[in-house]
């Protein structure tokens, strides 16, 4: 088995749900209490052991590789303004990670965007991180997949809880729970209706797959609206290897959504160790 080191982040996204916002800046790059959204889930593959990073962009996504850049002149004026500890934190951001860019060129679905890293994944396994799911644990979520990859050395997915009302946003697994423990996912359904979910765990944004996943994504036809789907080609995945599902531990926002988004930004807000005792004063005040 290949060591693990190589994760993509599909992050071509529109962001249509958080319009206007997104009209002339990534939603990647909104800010969760201090930093952007992307820079949780880069964080997290680090804090995981994958240092090999490949972002999946399109038009309007720049302000992505200026985030994870050196910018020698911003560099430059904080050491000189005296600026230590913001010249540290900027200048660990454009170091921490290396970074390839490819741009998806046109919007075929999640699994086109996975696929579009085909020839840099090669014949390794690889993550993929969806850094709109933002998910805060003492264990990193990549990591809890790296776990169960490493014990099997198998597809790992990461997954959730819902409530019957919201299998319909997910993709929605079905197992079976083998004598290890190990929940073994033997089929899956990209976003179903209530009577067609085959159980209540959904798919959230975190894998690990071997690199026979990207054989299956070329052979996939089009799925739910039209997309190549990335559900698609793992439920294949799963008829000819184990694939293996973790329930994550930790606490999970939907930030890809107005209400989740806020939501993170006031949970976090509140547990920040610099800001969240002065917002719950501040709070009070107000409401
Ligand atoms: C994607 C996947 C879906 C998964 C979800 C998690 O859907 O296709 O299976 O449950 O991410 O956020 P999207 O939210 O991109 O429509």
């Amino acid at each position: 088995m290949k060591p693990l080191r190589k994760i993509i982040f599909p992050a071509a996204g529109m962001g249509t749900r958080f319009l206007p916002a997104t009209k002339a800046s990534p939603k990647e790059m909104l800010t969760i209490v201090d930093k952007p959204l992307i820079q949780y889930g880069v964080e997290e593959a680090l804090a995981a052991g994958m240092g090999q990073i490949i972002m999946i962009t399109g038009r309007g996504k720049r302000a992505i590789e200026d985030h994870f850049d050196i910018s020698a002149e911003l560099e430059a004026n904080l050491k000189k303004a005296g600026k230590s500890a913001l010249y540290k934190e900027v200048s660990r951001v454009a170091r921490m990670a290396e970074v390839i860019y490819l741009r998806q060129k046109e919007a075929l679905g999640l699994g086109h965007a996975v696929l579009c890293a085909d020839h840099w994944v090669g014949d390794e396994p690889f993550g993929v991180s969806l850094a709109d799911e933002l998910i805060i644990s003492e264990k990193p979520a990549m990591q809890q997949l790296r776990e169960v990859h490493e014990q099997t050395g198998c597809s790992v997915i990461g997954l959730i809880q819902v409530q019957a009302s919201e299998v319909s946003k997910y993709g929605i697994v079905d197992y079976h729970a083998e004598e290890s423990g190990l929940l073994r996912l033997t089929d899956m359904v990209e976003k179903p209706s209530v009577d067609e979910a085959p159980s209540r765990m959904a798919i959230t944004g975190r894998y690990i797959f071997t690199p026979r996943l990207m054989g299956l994504l070329k052979e996939v036809v089009p799925g739910k609206g039209g997309e190549i789907q990335l559900t698609d080609a793992i439920a294949a995945l799963a008829r000819e290897e184990p694939v293996y599902g973790v329930l994550l531990e930790g606490q999970r926002f939907d930030a890809g959504n107005p209400e989740g988004f806020l939501l993170a930004n006031s949970v976090l807000g509140l547990q920040h160790p610099e800001y969240g005792e002065s917002l719950r004063l501040a709070l009070k005040e107000h409401l």
